[in-house]
C-alpha cells in the first residue's frame, strides 16, 4: 500500500522541479582553491580512518583532480558504474523530495561552497560536504542498493505521517555511522567523513556514546542536526548495515 505513494504525479512536486544547472563555469578561482584546501586537509585528516570503499570512491571518481568537481564529470564515471547520477540544487531541498530522488538513484548536490572564512560553519550544506562526503560511497556497488532502499523507505514514510523515521534511519547511517572494518572503528557517514571537526571526535572522544547499530535502535534514536551528536551507531561492518536496511520493509519501520 505504501509503495503506491511513490509516484511522480504526486501534486506535492516532482523532484525533478528542484533541479537548478550546476554552472560550473560561475565557480570563481577562490572557490575551487576553498575545495582544494579543504579536500587536502580532510584527506589528511581522516587518513585510514573511513571505512575503505570511501577511499576507492574518491580515486574512482577522480575527486583528487583539483577545483570543485562538476557533475558532468563525475556521472560520467558514476552512473554507468552503479546508475547513480548527481544534480545540482541551490540549497536544502524537503525531505520528500529528497528520499524521492534516492529513491530513483539522483544525489543532490548544492552548486555553491562555503567561503574561505567559514571552513567550519556551514548553514545548509554545500557541496564539499556533498561531493566529497556523500558521492565516493555511492561508487560501491552494495551501499548504492542500500541508499535507494533508503530513499524508498524515506517516501513510504512521509506518506504515512512517519517521516521521522527514516530520517532518524539515514541520520544514523548514511550521514552519521560509525562502522567496524577488520575490527577497527571507522568513520562511515558523510557528515563525518566530511567534518574536521566532527571526523575525529567521533571515533576519539570520551565524551561520546558509541552504541552498536541496528536499523530499530537507529529508528527510535533521536538526532541532533545543529550540534555534534552526544551519540553515534557504531555497525559491525558496513555490509551488516547494508543488508540489515536491504531487510527492512516500509512497514516494518512503521512498526519499530
Ligand atoms: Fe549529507
Amino acid at each position: 500500500m505504501l509503495q503506491e505513494t511513490i509516484s511522480t504525479d504526486q501534486p506535492v512536486g516532482r523532484w525533478q522541479d528542484y533541479v537548478v544547472p550546476q554552472c560550473w563555469e560561475a565557480f570563481t578561482d577562490d572557490d575551487h582553491a576553498v575545495w582544494d584546501l579543504l579536500f587536502a586537509r580532510q584527506i589528511e585528516l581522516l587518513g585510514s580512518r573511513v571505512v575503505s570503499p570511501f577511499l576507492d570512491g574518491i580515486d574512482l571518481l577522480k575527486l583528487s583532480h583539483p577545483g570543485v568537481p562538476d557533475v558532468e564529470g563525475l556521472n560520467a564515471i558514476l552512473t554507468p558504474r552503479t546508475g547513480w547520477t548527481t544534480v545540482a540544487v541551490p540549497g536544502l531541498v524537503p525531505d520528500e523530495i529528497f528520499f524521492a530522488m534516492l529513491g530513483e538513484r539522483v544525489f543532490p548536490v548544492g552548486n555553491f561552497i562555503r567561503r574561505r572564512e567559514q571552513l567550519d560553519y556551514l548553514e545548509a550544506p554545500d557541496c564539499f560536504h556533498d561531493m566529497f562526503g556523500h558521492i565516493p560511497m555511492l561508487a560501491h556497488h552494495d551501499y548504492a542498493e542500500m541508499a535507494e532502499h533508503i530513499g524508498r523507505l524515506g517516501v513510504a514514510a512521509i506518506a504515512a505521517g512517519e517521516g521521522h523515521r527514516a530520517a532518524r534511519l539515514y541520520w544514523h547511517s548514511v550521514e552519521f555511522g560509525l562502522a567496524r572494518e577488520a575490527g577497527e572503528l571507522k568513520i562511515l557517514g558523510a557528515g563525518l567523513a566530511s567534518s574536521f571537526g566532527e571526523s575525529h571526535l567521533s571515533l576519539e572522544s570520551d565524551a561520546v556514546e558509541r552504541l552498536p547499530f541496528s536499523v530499530e535502535r537507529a529508528v527510535n534514536t533521536p538526532y541532533k542536526h545543529d550540534a555534534f551528536q552526544p551519540r553515534y551507531l557504531v555497525s559491525e561492518s558496513l555490509e551488516r548495515t547494508i543488508a540489515e536496511v536491504l531487510a527492512l520493509t516500509p512497514e516494518e519501520l512503521l512498526n519499530l
